[in-house]
Formats: C-alpha cells, structure tokens, sequence
C-alpha cells in the first residue's frame, strides 16, 4: 500500500475519468437500486469506498438539504476528487471521512442507509468492511451494495483469446493482493454474520456492440487495467500490444459482442 493509500488501479487522471465514465453508464441501474432500496429525501446516508464521488453527488441531490450523506474514503487523493465535485455541484450536506474500513473504525453510525459498490472485491478481509457498513446504519437501515460475482463472463464474441488472458491476469493480479473478483457471492453470508437480512439479489449481465455507449465500459477498463497489469509485471510488452491490437480490431467489426463481468445487486436490511 502506498503512503497515498492506493487502491490497485490506481488513483490517477485517468482512473479517476475511467470512473466518471464508468458512473455515467451505470447511472440509469445506480438508481433503479437505490430505488428499490426506498433510498428518499431526508435520508442520511453513507457512501462507502466512495471514490471521487460521482455517485455521492447524486445521493446528495436525492437526499435534498433535510439529508446527508457521508463519503468514506480511503484514498486521500480521491476524497479531495469528492470534496471538490460536491462543492462545485452545490452539494453542502456531505460529510468527508478519510478512513480505511478494513484497519480503523467507522467514523459514523445511525445512517439510514448505506452504499457500497466495487469496493469489497479489492480488500482481503471483507467481513470487515461488512461489519463496518453494519456499524454505519441503524437497526431497519438499508444497504445497496453491487460487487462483481462471476468475473469470467466476461467475454467478447468473436471469441479473443487475448481477451480471455486479460481477464485471467485481472483476476489473478487482484487475487495476489488479497482481492476476490468474484466477492459478490461470498456476500449474502458475510452480510447474514454482520447483522443484515438480504432482502433482494438482483445478477446484473450487459451486452454491447461496438457502437453501443456501454462498449466504452469494458473497453476504457481494458484500456486503463492493462498498462497497469504492465507496470505490476503481470504481462509483458508484446502481451499488451496483442491485447489493444485485439480490442482494436474488434472495434472494427459491427458484430462484436462484449459480454460485461456479472456484477450482483445485494439490497440488505440491518436487524
Ligand atoms: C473501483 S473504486 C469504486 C469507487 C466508487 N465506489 C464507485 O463506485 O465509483 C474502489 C474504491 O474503494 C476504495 N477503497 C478500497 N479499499 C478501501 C478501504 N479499505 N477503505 C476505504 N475505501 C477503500 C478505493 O480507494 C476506491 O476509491
């Protein structure tokens, strides 16, 4: 871990873009769940792992100024990404934390609501980061979590064996660091310890063709993971170049198909 407080894809411009983007395309889903969780005006509710804060932006609107909304981060780096985008959307009712939920405690509690995504497949003891939730939320609180499940779906069709070694390697490199890319499925057990009874479970699987604004997902991903996996020495030059020219050419092609990594909505109720 470095001083800043990293996380493995690290927390520079591009990441954090990545991440933008990556909100922007899963907005229309983020609020079906929080939806579905009664997420409302007056709520106070606790971002958890909140990154630079795209989505705390959102929660900070539909709360409105009767609510509030705690952003918990690790990275320093990211929390003042957070700070800043919520002071210049006009959000005044959040709350910054800088905090690591796996080695300290959680510096808030009572919440109504808690939201976590793509947090707990990074961390090696996520029944940590869960009993952390649990401390953030009132009896009755409720928790929207999305955490990836079943990583190997992720596919392209035509078939890449380029592709299909990217993903072995994401998935090893975050296994070497204590990460799970399959954490999703661990989750209702590890939340049924911690106190919450999941009320829903929702597989969430995308499909898109080239010309489809959600390609950019998978694609920004493979275009940002893969010099990192570089950098970390998990594949080697010609690897990468393989890789791109892979994903490039599948570019070409109307006909392709990326199968997106199967992400699980969890929505749990504190007992
Ligand atoms: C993939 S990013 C997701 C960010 C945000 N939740 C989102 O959906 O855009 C993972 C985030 O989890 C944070 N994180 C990882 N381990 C953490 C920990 N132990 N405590 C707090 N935050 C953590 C990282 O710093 C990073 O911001």
């Amino acid at each position: 871990m470095s001083a800043e407080r990293d996380y493995q894809l690290g927390t520079h411009d591009e990441e954090l873009q990545r991440l933008g983007l990556q909100h922007g395309l899963w907005q229309p889903t983020v609020a079906r769940g929080w939806q579905a969780a009664g997420f409302r005006p007056g709520w106070r509710i606790a971002a958890i792992g909140c990154g630079p804060g795209f989505a705390t932006v959102e929660l900070s609107r539909l709360v409105g100024p009767k609510g509030h909304v705690a952003a918990l981060e690790r990275s320093q780096r990211y929390l003042e990404s957070a700070r800043h985008r919520c002071e210049s959307a006009g959000c005044a009712n959040v709350s910054f934390h800088s905090v690591d939920l796996i080695s300290e405690p959680c510096p808030v509690e009572g919440y109504d609501a808690a939201w976590c995504r793509w947090v707990a497949m990074w961390v090696a003891d996520p029944a940590r980061l869960v009993a952390n939730i649990r401390a953030a939320v009132r009896d009755g609180g409720v928790l929207v979590m999305h955490e990836y499940t079943h990583y190997r779906s992720f596919r392209l069709s035509p078939s890449s064996p380029e592709i299909e070694q990217f993903v072995e390697q994401v998935e090893a490199a975050l296994r070497s660091t204590g990460g799970d890319p399959d954490v999703g499925r661990r989750m209702p057990g590890l939340l049924n310890a911690a106190g919450f009874e999941v009320t829903a479970l929702e597989p969430l699987v995308f499909s898109a063709r080239p010309s489809d604004p959600l390609w950019q997902w998978p694609a920004s991903y493979i275009r940002t993971y893969a010099p990192r996996l570089l950098e970390m020495g998990c594949i080697d030059r010609s690897f990468l170049a393989r890789l791109l020219a892979a994903l490039t050419r599948a570019e070409g092609d109307p006909d392709s198909v990326i199968v997106t990594p199967m992400n699980l909505q969890i929505i749990a109720r504190a007992r």
